[in-house]
């Protein structure tokens, strides 16, 4: 034990006055606190795999017959005589099981190879196998979508005959045997082509993170329709970057955000490990492996051939790469927890638990932990110090109580937070500094009355979202996330749901700071990859969710933790059981949220009974019924809507894959908006919902396939400009009088045909005219529209809302437009760090000559960007548009399309040009600051 130096004690004397003033003017104290580079630039990249990486011979045919799992079977069908003209014939990948739930056996004789260790690599053996070689029990292996390798030199003939007997299991869908090759043993992990340091990538492309592949192929239809009819791959990733010799003896990590998915790691030929997951990040401790004073390489494989959902995926390193250098005792990464408690409104009650480790071999005394708490001025308001001993290669877990007084507090309308400093000091030095936003609020659920934040109640007006964006796919930068939030607030939603899996993390940053509330959601039901989770998956690591606990509980936007959604196993016994061991590990990290899922059925069943809040998919008659046999249980529709509509459309083309954007649309399983917000706006009980979805995504193209390559469901498109729903929302959930109408007027031909022209308000009453003629005055239903039929005359259609006072609160206009005169463009904002990866969404509009949006111009636009900046990418909205998504032109579709332009590197100017064929061209100029991030 060291004892605390005289000047020491001198300075305890004085705090906490002294401390205040050096820790708010000098943020950054003296000492050699973590330095934390974001590891994004300059990446080298190659799409496919290295086509030496795994050589052999194909096994191409297999015998098959259903079976028992009998050992007796061994010996008969691994006698080389053993006739098999009775057994059905397979190919590799072929669905032998389709839905049957059960045992085959599956036979082939291997051919003579004279590899002196032969190996069997199987791509995929859908569920479960167990492999025997000439009659010997070689291994047994779980899971549909895991490779596997067999070494075979145990019960190898090398003269044969050899026969080979997979006993393959099937738990639910489509069941057999995928690509399996016979090859000379190699360690699938050992470094070999891109993993080797010598290795050169010098013809590979650069990309600067995030990067999505997949968005960057062409349409197929072929490929998965699923997930958007874009084909996917593999895909290698190198990056050389240098670490000084003053770092070694430090403690050094790299943090990869996101993959999609399944990556493998060598850090200068080094084997870090693997990580399955596309939707959670990984951490590898890289001190021992790395080069110091030195050049090092990563090399990263990844794999996003196989699935994890239903839905647009897509492929790469699509969130940011960080590496940290902090000495070896730090503060575990994930390893601060501040929570919080509200007595009175005078005064929160603070508890910060932070883990501390020492990596070091030596004991190297005690040290000392300060919390610090900072307003939002950057003022610190309270603090807390205490001494604490962590033994070398240990961690160590401390827990602080401080008291805040009149505290501000977090909520939709003052996204108030506060920052918790955490200083490790020893003597003189900070060994390690992070800071952690949080917030002061409480959060309950009633069964009667819904969710109440800070004690009042609040409606939850919900949008559930994948990630996915026009031209990035699912790469999207850091401001492209806040803009998504923040235009999801515009139309009045206080809620996300991260549908179905862990979002960016700077997303939830986005939600604490711009006031909105989260669902923050787990991909998968216990330790599985696949979509749906099959009767006997394992659940005994729960890895992926302890990591999304760890990363997110901080987050004051986050309501509740969602498990899964509409799992096969929801209503079971097992369900439950793997459900309970979830949340288990959930209560063990943080006890203060609730913890949920979201079920299609099964209420009141299985899962039901381990839950704190009843999350309910659809079924808006379901909802009084579960209310009246569980009435104490609280329940939200956790996915609500799925009401498919085009922006622009206004006749269901089911050619073109076009659904109309009258709100008359939904697939069997789903409601038109107004069927789906009257049922939860008129139950209190209903704490809210969470309509399917607030932006239109890739894949799941419903009701139609082919061309349609997205999905319709948003109330926004693929680019983020509203579909007619958006105002329907926007009228019941915003605070503001509105009125919207639809369709547009342009129906030139149609003259004399009548039209029906529908405005959603929240006002009293809506008076339509036409050219200045009144259509007379209708009083708006709660929760509904109005509608008139009206013989179509160009010219202008006028809505005006009233209030029950008679005075005119809000309008709408359209009007018939000219031709197509010009282009016109709306950057989402002008100045742009120049941090090679921040982007400007460039609305462009196709407008007559009077500079109104011509509602059906569907001309082809070109883009020139030329200076500080680059394109990322291109949309339209259009669901069955197979143009490209990274190019430097796109058509209009119904008036509109949108340029997605990067920042580079280096601050300058971006100079951007639009020009179409006979429109006059349009320009706008965009700046990009120097930025310390790249
Ligand atoms: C739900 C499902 C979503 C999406 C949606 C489409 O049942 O949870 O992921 O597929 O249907 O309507």
């Amino acid at each position: 034990m060291t004892h605390p130096r005289r000047w020491e004690k001198v300075f305890w004397v004085f705090a906490p006055l002294l401390l205040s003033f050096l820790f708010t003017t000098l943020p950054s104290q003296k000492g050699n606190a973590r330095v934390r580079t974001r590891l994004d630039d300059n990446w080298r990249f190659h799409l496919g795999d290295i086509p030496s990486s795994l050589q052999g011979v194909p096994i191409t045919q297999w015998y098959w017959q259903q079976g028992e799992n009998d050992p007796k079977d061994v010996i008969t069908y691994s006698n080389p005589q053993f006739d098999t003209s009775q057994w059905n014939t397979a190919t590799p990948g072929q669905d032998t099981f389709h839905g049957r739930v059960g045992y085959s056996w599956y036979r082939t004789l291997l051919p003579s190879v004279t590899y002196p260790q032969p190996m069997l690599h199987f791509d995929s053996v859908d569920d479960n196998a167990t492999v025997y070689l000439n009659g010997k029990f070689l291994l047994h292996h779980e899971g549909w979508d895991d490779p596997f390798n067999v070494p075979l030199q145990s019960a190898w003939r090398p003269n044969g005959p050899n026969v080979l007997l997979v006993l393959v299991q099937n738990t639910a869908g489509a069941g057999g045997i995928g690509n399996t090759l016979l090859m000379p043993y190699v360690n699938l992990d050992a470094a070999r082509g891109p993993a080797l340091p010598s290795y050169n990538d010098s013809l590979w492309r650069v990309v600067h993170l995030p990067h999505d592949f997949v968005v960057e192929g062409n349409y197929d239809e072929k490929a998965d329709g699923s997930h958007g009819f874009l084909p996917t791959n593999v895909a290698w990733y190198r990056k050389h970057f240098y670490i000084p010799a003053s770092a070694k003896g430090k403690s050094i990590w790299l943090y990869f955000e996101g993959i999609y998915r399944d990556s493998r790691f060598w850090l200068n030929g080094h084997f870090l490990g693997r990580h399955q997951s596309g939707y959670i990040g990984v951490r590898y401790d890289i001190s021992p492996f790395l080069h110091y004073g030195a050049w090092n390489v990563l090399a990263v494989r990844v794999d996003a051939r196989r699935a994890e959902g239903w839905w647009y995926e897509g492929g790469g390193i699509y969130r940011h790469v960080w590496l940290t250098i902090a000495d070896p005792i730090h503060i575990t990464p994930w390893g601060v927890f501040v929570t919080s408690q509200l007595p009175s409104s005078r005064q929160a009650l603070l508890t910060i638990q932070t883990t501390v480790t020492n990596a070091s071999h030596q004991s190297r005394g005690p040290v000392r932990l300060l919390s610090l708490i900072l307003d939002a001025t950057g003022q610190t308001v309270a603090r807390s110090s205490s001494t604490l001993f962590v033994p070398p290669g240990q961690t160590r877990q401390l827990v602080q109580n401080i008291s805040l007084s009149n505290p501000h507090l977090w909520s939709l309308e003052s996204p108030y937070l506060y920052t918790a400093i955490s200083r490790i000091e020893q003597g003189n030095d900070v060994l390690d500094e992070v800071k952690t936003e949080f917030g002061v609020r409480t959060i309950e659920f009633r069964a009667d009355t819904g969710f109440y934040l800070n004690g009042k109640p609040v409606k939850l007006l919900g949008t559930c979202n994948h990630q996915d964006f026009a031209g990035v796919g699912i790469a999207m930068p850091d401001n492209l996330l806040w803009w998504h939030i923040a235009k999801l607030k515009e139309m009045g939603s206080n809620a996300y749901r991260c549908s179905h899996n862990p979002p960016s993390e700077e997303l939830l940053t986005a939600c604490d700071h711009l006031g909105m509330l989260v669902m923050d959601e787990n991909r998968h039901l216990g330790d599985v990859y696949s979509p749906k989770t099959p009767h006997g998956a394992p659940y005994s690591d729960l890895s992926d969710l302890k990591a999304m606990i760890q990363r997110d509980r901080n987050h004051p936007s986050i309501i509740m933790w969602s498990m899964c959604n509409e799992e096969p196993l929801q209503g079971t016994e097992e369900g439950a059981r793997i459900f309970a061991a979830m949340k288990r590990v959930v209560l063990s990290l943080d006890p203060t949220r609730p913890v949920t899922c979201a079920m299609n059925g099964d209420w009141g069943k299985g899962i039901s009974n381990v839950e704190d809040l009843q999350g309910g998919n659809y079924n808006p008659g379901g909802y009084d019924w579960f209310h009246e046999h569980f009435p104490n249980k609280p329940f939200f529709a956790s996915e609500a809507g799925s009401t498919v509509s085009d922006r622009g459309i206004y006749e269901n083309d089911p050619q073109k894959g076009y659904v109309s954007a009258y709100d008359l649309n939904a697939p069997p399983w789903a409601q038109t908006a107004e069927d789906t917000w009257r049922p939860v706006a008129e139950r209190p009980f209903v704490a809210g919902c969470f309509v399917w979805t607030g932006f239109d995504y890739r894949g799941e193209p419903t009701p139609y396939w082919w061309p349609c390559v997205n999905s319709h469901f948003g109330l926004m498109d693929m680019c983020g400009f509203p579909k007619d729903n958006y105002y329907y929302y926007k009228a019941w959930w915003g605070d503001k009088p509105i009125v919207h109408i639809l369709p547009h007027w342009n129906w030139q031909g149609q003259e004399g045909k009548p039209i029906s022209v529908w405005c959603y308000s929240n006002a009293d009453e809506v008076e339509l005219f036409l050219n200045g003629q009144s259509l007379g005055k209708k009083p708006m239903p709660k929760w509904g529209h109005v509608e008139w039929s009206v013989p179509y005359q160009p010219g202008t259609l006028e809505a005006k809302a009233y209030n029950a006072a008679g005075q005119t609160v809000a309008t709408d206009v359209v009007e018939t437009t000219g031709p197509a005169a010009a282009l016109r463009l709306r950057p989402s904002t002008t100045t742009l760090p120049a941090d090679g990866e921040e982007v400007a969404l460039i609305e462009v509009d196709v407008v007559d000559a009077q500079g109104r949006t011509v509602p059906t111009a569907d001309n082809l636009v070109h883009f020139q960007v030329s200076g500080a900046g680059t394109i990322a990418g291109v949309g339209n909205g259009d669901p069955s548009c197979h143009q490209p998504n990274i190019a430097d032109y796109r058509s209009a579709f119904n008036g509109k399309c949108m340029l997605v332009v990067r920042a580079g590197e280096h601050a300058g100017l971006i100079h951007v040009r639009a020009s179409a064929d006979g429109l006059a061209p349009a320009e706008v100029t965009l700046t990009t600051t120097p930025s310390s991030l790249k």
